[in-house]
């Protein structure tokens, strides 16, 4: 049986309340230096939580700086063109996080104050930012005491009230990450749950020898094996390089919609009969691609494009499988 409470009592919150302590002194002594820990900025706060969403914080340190230097505040943010903004997120994924952070930068530079608003609701009202980047910008940025409740903190706090081995549901996950935030560093406070989330409570195989509220945890050690993830879904494409002089044709089609806004290789049905050049193998979502790569002088039938010459092609925004091919062929 799960535990059907829906909502957490004041000796679960003052029992969680009483770990806060360690778990902030175990933060202190063993958070990773993050770039964007250094002077949290509302602006500063916000790329990196649009950056970390969905993408592992190693992968995201060298695109944060790179964006800092390109666009150290709001302002050069929203005098960007859409498409170098994308062409600067290219290998990140997810490109509606850049999309949206671009919008967000126009709308905040509409704020009379132009700056984030330093309340939670008139936060959320933004474009891209959710309960959790609401919680984050508000607690780091502005110490304003709210909770930043993702899956890092949801798997952290399940642990620490699981009930013969089982965690609490979601609902009543959030309702304690709310209760415990204290008035005093919010941001820290928030940050020690997802790095203790990140670094130690890890979701297989948490390292709970090294965990620092190990002797009051009651999963402690006691976390079975989790099944593995599903393989990935095998799925083979074909790819054109069309090729005209040094010129290559791009689109912005996709036979499966992916990659809104982004110049593409095009990606065609069926077997050419034009040599094959090479394959390559990428991971997107729950799938494992194999593309077939084939030269052709011809643009595909049916799809809209255009051709690129090589200068415009470096800056324009490709995924980066497709980035790929056109290094492995010479065009890039
Ligand atoms: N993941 C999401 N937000 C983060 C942050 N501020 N620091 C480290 N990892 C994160």
């Amino acid at each position: 049986m799960r535990n059907q409470v829906t909502s957490p009592g004041p000796a679960i919150e003052s029992k969680i309340r009483r770990l806060l302590p360690v778990l902030h002194r175990w933060y202190r002594d063993n958070r990773r230096p993050l770039p964007w820990r250094v002077d949290p900025t509302p602006y500063r706060t916000a790329v990196a939580e649009f950056m970390c969403q969905q993408t592992r914080v190693a992968t995201v340190i060298p695109y944060y700086r790179r964006w800092m230097r390109i666009f150290p505040g709001w302002r050069a943010l929203a005098r960007s063109s859409t498409l170098r903004i994308l062409r600067l997120w290219e290998g990140l994924g997810y490109y509606r996080r850049a999309r949206n952070l671009h919008s967000l930068a126009r709308a905040v530079l509409r704020l009379p104050g132009r700056e984030l608003p330093d309340d939670l609701e008139s936060l959320r009202k933004l474009p891209g930012i959710g309960d959790y980047t609401a919680g984050a910008i508000a607690s780091i940025a502005f110490k304003i005491p709210s909770p930043a409740f993702d899956a890092n903190v949801a798997r952290v706090l399940g642990r620490l009230t699981a009930k013969g081995g089982r965690s609490p549901r979601l609902p009543y996950l959030r309702c304690l990450a709310g209760k415990i935030v204290p008035q005093k560093d919010p941001g820290l406070h928030n940050q020690s749950l997802m790095e203790l989330g990140a670094l130690i409570c890890l979701p297989r195989n948490p390292l709970c020898a090294s965990c620092p509220l190990k002797s009051r945890c009651p999963s402690s050690r006691r976390i079975p094996g989790r099944p593995k993830p599903p393989p990935p879904v095998p799925l083979r494409e074909t790819i054109l390089l069309v090729k005209w002089g040094q010129k290559i044709w791009v689109t912005r089609e996709h036979p499966r919609h992916r990659w809104k806004g982004l110049f593409l290789l095009p990606t065609v049905p069926g077997k050419p009969r034009t040599p094959r050049l090479l394959t390559i193998r990428y991971p997107f979502t729950r799938y494992r691609i194999q593309a077939d790569v084939h030269w052709s002088n011809q643009p595909p039938a049916g799809i809209k494009g255009r051709w690129m010459d090589p200068g415009e092609l470096r800056r324009a925004p490709l995924p980066s499988p497709h980035r790929k091919i056109l290094r492995l062929a010479g065009r890039d």
